[in-house]
């Protein structure tokens, strides 16, 4: 089976013209008047050909767009791309990691294994190096992913590394970009494993080798640990929500609680949960969904996995937070022994749920993780799943919604939105839509009214809370469609990996 392709990142002292290297990249805004300095030089050591691609009206520097230029051995270089950053005034951080993303996936339809990238000057007016690099990096893997692991046949003959490095004749600025890429690596490198996770299908990764792929990520860090509930464990415990939404199908549920404790401790730092759904498959279960489209439902994990994924990244970053990663895996499937329509579950928490379809499984498992954060004495409780239909209709693909019962913790997380480019909508739950959950035989009963239902299943989740404060991300609709990406194949986005770092980066910051 194929390695997903490697990233090796660096920074280089070296004037453009002299630098020998596959695809030599130079960014450009579509309002810039003229070339700037690094250009204009490269332009005539080209004998004007980057001049005439522009005044021909081929490249505008819009974003996402691309030209290619063959050098004639004229620099070191053997290609040159540009790289459209749109606007100047316009650009963000965003605009940059998204470039980025862009030229690593044609280096790697290039088959160009070593991509050089000079930085727009203004880009140093505007943006601190270190985050510049950081975003880069992260581009720079989303753009060169490709799933391609179950691909047998070898005729295309991939890249298995993609080399890149940024240059510039100017030692402090580098040292600044190269600090920015090792963060940016991490990040890049937790959120590609994220989606290669995600990206396996029902029969590969089941509650059960999820554990094991949580456990595989803890070996060799003393600050990472896993726990697994198995089955009988669950039952032990009381964890109704979980073993109902597992009990149609032969892989059985688990519970995996992943523990992050930083080198030396932080005491200061409050205690912060996430909780990620991880339904390695949703049939619907006995309330079966439609066959359109039923294949993408493998993706009905990734909550869980941008929980895995962020605490693999968390502890290679050594931050300084205490963090808990709480994972309830199961597949929901028919069978003889699933549970029905109409069954009365009692969920860890002691309360009681009336089943009014097996397809709102997602806060059926989620209950349960939620109370066992609380009873962790968690300060501050994220939790994130491809939770509703009714999510994705309310936002579409682009953005995941957000709430939750404490106002500041949702400026952090928008904030985080803001910075990582994974974008965060707030939608309102409360006491109108906790009404449409309560049940005339249970406590709760698991689906609401036809309408906001991203709101109502919001309004549920909040009754395993207590007094904690608690955010959740409805993130259903942005990993969930195959062909949605910009660049970098087709597939799970890994998303929730960068704003999830992001948020706990912040955490100790005031
Ligand atoms: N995993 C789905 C939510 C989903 C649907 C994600 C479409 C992405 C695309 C979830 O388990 C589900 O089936 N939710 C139901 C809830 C309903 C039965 C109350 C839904 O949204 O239809
Ligand atoms: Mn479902
Ligand atoms: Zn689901």
């Amino acid at each position: 089976m194929k390695e997903i392709i490697k990233v090796d990142l660096k920074t280089r002292k070296i004037e453009t013209g002299k630098c020998k290297t596959d695809l030599l990249c130079v960014g450009m805004f579509s309002d810039a008047k003229g070339l700037d300095k690094t250009c204009k030089e490269l332009d005539k050591q080209l004998d004007g050909a980057i001049s005439q691609l522009i005044n021909l009206g081929d490249f505008k520097g819009k974003t996402g767009q691309t030209a290619m230029l063959y050098t004639n051995k004229e620099i070191a270089a053997s290609r040159i791309i540009l790289a459209g950053l749109g606007e100047k005034k316009k650009v963000t951080l965003d605009s940059v990691r998204d470039a980025a993303a862009n030229i690593s996936n044609k280096a790697v339809e290039l088959k160009a294994g070593q991509l050089s990238i000079t930085l727009q000057s203004a880009l140093s007016g505007k943006f601190d190096m270190v985050t510049v690099g950081q975003v880069i990096a992260e581009g720079l893997y989303i753009g060169s992913y490709r799933y391609d692991e179950y691909i047998t046949k070898d005729d295309d003959g991939r890249l298995d590394c993609l080399k890149a490095e940024l240059i510039d004749t100017d030692s402090a600025k580098l040292r600044k970009l190269n600090k920015g890429l090792s963060s940016g690596a991490i990040i890049g490198k937790a959120q590609s494993y994220a989606r290669t996770i995600a990206n396996r299908p029902g029969n590969v990764i089941t509650p059960q080798s999820l554990a094991e792929e949580a456990k595989k990520i803890t070996k060799g860090v003393k600050e990472l640990s896993c726990t697994v509930f198995d089955e009988k464990q669950l039952q032990q415990k009381g964890m109704g929500g979980i073993l109902a939404v597992g009990s149609g199908s032969k892989n059985k549920p688990r519970l995996i609680v992943l523990r992050y404790t930083p080198k030396g401790g932080a005491a200061k730092s409050p205690v912060i949960g996430l909780v990620g759904k991880a339904i390695t498959f949703d049939s619907g279960g006995i309330s079966i969904k439609p066959a359109a489209n039923m294949d993408q439902m493998k993706f009905d994990k990734s909550g869980g996995i941008a929980v895995l994924a962020t605490m693999k990244a968390v502890a290679e970053m050594g931050l300084k937070v205490n963090v808990y990663g709480i994972i309830p895996a199961a597949e929901n499937m028919p069978g003889g022994s699933s549970y029905r329509p109409g069954d009365i579950v009692s969920t860890f928490s002691g309360k009681t749920v009336e089943v009014q379809n097996t397809d709102a499984e997602g806060r059926m498992i989620l209950c349960d993780a939620l109370h066992y954060a609380v009873k962790q004495n968690c300060d501050v409780i994220v939790d994130i799943a491809t939770l509703t239909g009714a999510c994705v209709v309310a936002l579409g693909k682009y953005m995941a919604g957000l709430m939750g019962n404490d106002d500041n913790l949702i400026k952090q997380l928008k904030k985080a939105s803001k910075d990582s480019g994974e974008r965060l909508w707030h939608l309102p739950t409360g006491p109108e839509y906790l009404e449409e959950m309560k049940s005339k035989i249970a406590d709760l009963k698991n689906t609401g009214s036809r309408w906001g239902g991203a709101c109502t299943a919001s309004a549920f989740l909040g009754e395993f809370v207590g007094e904690t404060k608690w955010a959740h991300i409805d993130m259903a609709g942005v990993d969930m469609f195959e062909g949605g990406n910009k660049a970098g194949g087709v597939g799970s986005r890994g998303f929730g990996v960068r704003l999830l770092t992001g948020f706990l980066q912040n955490i100790n910051k005031k």
